[in-house]
This record gives structure tokens, sequence and C-alpha cells, in this order.
């Protein structure tokens, strides 16, 4: 199948994702909740105030709802925002349009839900990205989800290199798992894993 002729070139502006989702192509979306997310909530002691950035369809929001978990999901695209609020039901209220990087929380996040945010953004922004994250965690906090592994030019998704990864992360966040994902869909198949980096004191 042939990708369908965009307008908007620019993953920085909200309306390249509206035109996509608007137009119901949204090869990154797994139409459901993958199962590391669950497995991670199932084995968690106690749940945790979760914010899920760039959230699109916003699966994971009605999940961590429903297990009794304090979760937020924000995104800057209104079409996305829109399909993120029928996939939450009940839970509608807490999927927001903002700026990840204007964001600010109503309450300390405990957990930072990542799953094809960094990958939707240019290189170039993965500084910021990182930053905002270690602005958001306090020391023991969790960023937890699905790095993209790639050294296509071409984007988006825009894959990181391990080494990068780190760069961006190892001065302020511990790594405490990392694993192969057995769920992925077709775009991220064998090249996403399952990690959770921790906030140093
Ligand atoms: C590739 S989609 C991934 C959506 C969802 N996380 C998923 O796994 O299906 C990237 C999403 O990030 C959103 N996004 C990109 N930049 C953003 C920003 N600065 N603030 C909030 N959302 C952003 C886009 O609107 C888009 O919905």
């Amino acid at each position: 199948m042939t990708a369908p002729v965009f307008h908007q070139r620019d993953p920085l502006d909200p309306a390249f994702w509206d035109e996509r989702f608007a137009r119901q192509f949204t090869p990154w979306d797994m139409g459901g909740v993958p199962q590391a997310l669950r497995q991670f909530v199932a084995a968690a002691p106690a749940p945790l105030s979760t914010l899920i950035p760039g959230c699109g369809a916003a699966y994971e929001l009605a999940f961590l709802a429903e297990a009794g978990w304090d979760a937020t999901a924000i995104d800057f695209s209104p079409v996305a925002v829109a399909a993120g609020k029928v996939a939450a039901g009940p839970w509608a209220q807490r999927v927001l349009e903002a700026d990840f990087f204007a964001y600010t929380p109503a309450q300390p996040v405990q957990l930072m839900y990542e799953r094809a945010f960094l990958c939707a953004m240019p290189r170039a922004m993965w500084p910021r990205v990182a930053a905002r994250w270690t602005e958001l965690l306090a020391p023991g906090a969790l960023l937890a989800g699905y790095f993209f592994f790639d050294e296509s030019p071409k984007g988006p998704p825009f894959g990181i290199s391990r080494a990068v990864l780190e760069g961006l992360l190892e001065e302020n966040f511990d790594c405490v798992d990392d694993q192969p994902v057995g769920d992925s869909i077709a775009v991220f198949a064998g090249r996403e894993r399952w990690m959770v980096w921790r906030r140093r004191a």
C-alpha cells in the first residue's frame, strides 16, 4: 500500500499529526495496550501518578485508570486528542490538548510513559525532550516505555542508537530494565525495546 500524499511535512507542527489522524494514516498505532506495560502495571507495588506525553489514541490511559492509576494523557494535535478521548471513554477528561514542552502537571509525575513520542521528534529535539523528562521527574521517579532503535536518517519515526540514548539519559537516570519486545507492530518490529529508567538523586 502506498502512503497518501500529505500537505504537512513538519512533525513539530501539530497540523502534521492532525492531517495524519484525520486521514486515518497512523502506522504507529498499536490499537491497544502493549504487553510489557501490562506486565509493568501488574508487577508494580503501588499505582503511580503517570503522564503519557504525545498520547495519540491513548489506549494506555483507560487501561491505567481502570487499574486505579492516576494517569493523564497529553497531545498537541487536536485531532489526536479527539481520538484519545474516544478511546478513553469514561476517562476522557484525562486526555488534554497540551504541548509537552509547555505543560506543567498538576501533581508530581511518578511515571513518564514513552511510546512513539521520542521517535516522533526530529533528532535535534531529543536533548529538549530529555531535559523535560529530567525536569518533570523527581529523584526515584521512572521513565518507562518503548524505545525505537534505528539509524535511518528519514522519519518519523526517527530511531535512536544505544549510545545516543545513553548520552541523553545517563547523566540523570539509571537504566533498571531493558527487554526485547514480543508484540511489536510492523513499523517497530525487531527494533524496539522496553526500558525503564530511574531518575537519580
Ligand atoms: C507517532 S505518534 C504516537 C502516538 C502514541 N504515543 C502511540 O503510541 O500511538 C506521536 C504523537 O506525539 C504527538 N506530539 C508530537 N509532538 C508533541 C508535543 N510537543 N507535545 C505533545 N504531543 C506531541 C503527536 O501529535 C502524535 O500524536
